[in-house]
């Protein structure tokens, strides 16, 4: 009879012990028992990028890296980004279930009424240097919330947490656009109540002297589904930041911020800016080949190919590909567009790729859209940071609300010299 279970035997001392499976997946802790004499501290499992560790259980987002699966809730990425929205996939990564007609309404209707920030925010936006990167500045904003939301740290109180989240999803696109109008140095646009959350979000940040902005709806819609396909991806490194510093207790704002952070570097959300400076370095079709040896050297890395869960091509990208056909209709063509394709087509077919399962991933086709509706690149990752905002609210919620969550407090490895006495300055 089959046991559900995994038998190990420590050859240290011959002893075998039985540990139980569950959901796949076996308890660290339940190691801890094997000891090699009664001073040992006990077998810890050692896992430096959590390449095998699953630090939590979750009912959010399901992925199967190896045949390109990605769903929201149970809902496949792919109806999501074809028949909803950016606001009712917030509801459901956040609530669990979609929203009805009336749920909906009213989920707007909260969102769209807290999108002004405190005119003391504007001012500490102002204090930054002009060229600022929109994302440090988003860092500091994002936490900066904290300080006029001082009640938010009662977290045990659902009504307050609901607060939270419905100030955090309504502000972000807010703190994005002034950060962004403030490296221009235009005066800020406020938020238009009578727009969507993607057109409001195009208003605040393109408004000029017009009396009222109409966002165009292919670039409007088009930025509704690229928020929709970045909502969530499960236990990536900006989740994991802001699970880690909200399971210290501290309050919605410092752990999105941590999360914020998390993001910003070039090998996670940052690797939209760095796709279109590597293609940019690239410039033309003819260099395509000579920089996939470069590539291949080990001189630099393919911007926009490869992750850690997806080895068959990531099905955002596939999403993002097409919309940026339907962007490209309504924008100036954009140059580097050939570049990419080449670099796709010979990538795909290369051994080294193909032997490391390296595709395509969210990062690599978004920046081109993005630098077609005429953002900076700078403001690429702050774009990827508003889409992502509703899965690390429903990430952190799921934490707090599970009775399983402890302060994140990982062990190591001690490799260092062992205890010896302090030297005196002068014998030294
Ligand atoms: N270009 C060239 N080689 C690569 C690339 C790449 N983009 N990605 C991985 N490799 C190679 C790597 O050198 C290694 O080869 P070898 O076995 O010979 O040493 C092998 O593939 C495995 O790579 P790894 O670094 O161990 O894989 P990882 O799971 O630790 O890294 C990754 C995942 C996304 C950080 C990495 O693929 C990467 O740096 N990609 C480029 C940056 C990027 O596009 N990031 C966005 C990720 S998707 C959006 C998000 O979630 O933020």
């Amino acid at each position: 009879m089959t046991r559900n279970s995994l038998s190990v035997t420590d050859n240290r001392t011959g002893k075998t012990y039985e540990l139980p499976i569950e959901h796949g997946a076996v308890r660290a802790v339940d190691l801890r028992q094997m000891k090699a004499g009664p001073d040992d501290f006990g077998l810890l499992s050692y896992d430096p990028a959590f390449m095998n560790t699953a630090s939590c259980r979750s009912t959010i987002t399901y992925i199967d890296g190896d045949r390109g699966i990605l769903e929201y809730r149970g809902y496949p990425i792919e109806q999501l980004a074809e028949q909803s929205s950016y606001l009712e996939v917030a509801y459901l990564l956040v609530h669990g279930v979609l929203p009805t007609a009336t749920q909906l309404a009213e989920w707007r209707w909260e969102i769209t009424h807290h999108t002004w920030i405190h005119e003391n925010l504007k001012k500490f936006l102002d204090t930054f240097h002009h060229d600022a990167h929109p994302m440090a500045m988003l860092v500091s904003a994002v936490a900066a919330l904290s300080t006029f939301y001082p009640e938010a740290k009662n977290g045990a109180d659902a009504s307050m947490r609901h607060l939270q989240v419905v100030r955090l999803i309504a502000k972000m696109p807010t703190l994005a656009a002034f950060a962004y109008r403030h490296g221009l140095g235009m005066p800020y646009a406020y938020p238009d109540n009578d727009l969507s959350y993607a057109g409001n979000f195009l208003n605040m940040l393109y408004k000029a002297t017009e009396v009222k902005y109409q966002p165009n709806p292919a670039v409007e819609r088009a930025l509704d589904v690229l928020f929709m396909l970045h909502a969530d991806h499960e236990q990536n490194c900006s989740t994991n930041a802001v699970r880690a510093v909200g399971s210290s207790q501290a309050d919605p704002y410092c752990s999105l911020a941590a999360g914020v952070a998390a993001l910003y570097g070039p090998l996670h959300g940052g690797a939209n800016e760095a796709v279109i400076r590597m293609l940019q370095g690239i410039g033309s079709v003819t260099h395509v080949p000579e920089f996939i040896r470069h590539v291949k050297s080990g001189e630099g890395r393919l911007m926009g190919f490869g992750h850690r869960v997806y080895k068959n091509y990531d099905p955002r990208a596939k999403i993002i590909k097409r919309l940026a056909e339907e962007v490209f209709a309504v924008t100036k063509p954009n140059p580097l567009l050939p570049v990419a394709l080449e670099l796709e087509r010979i990538a795909l077919q290369d051994e080294y790729f193909i032997q490391r399962k390296l595709y395509p991933n969210v990062d690599f086709y978004s920046g081109l859209i993005y630098r077609a509706i005429g953002f900076p690149k700078n403001m690429f990752t702050a774009l990827f940071a508003i889409g992502r905002l509703p899965g690390w609210i429903a990430q952190w919620k799921e934490m707090i609300e599970d009775p399983e969550t402890k302060i994140a407090r990982p062990r190591q490895v001690y490799t260092g010299v062992a205890a010896r006495d302090y030297v005196p300055i002068e014998s030294r």
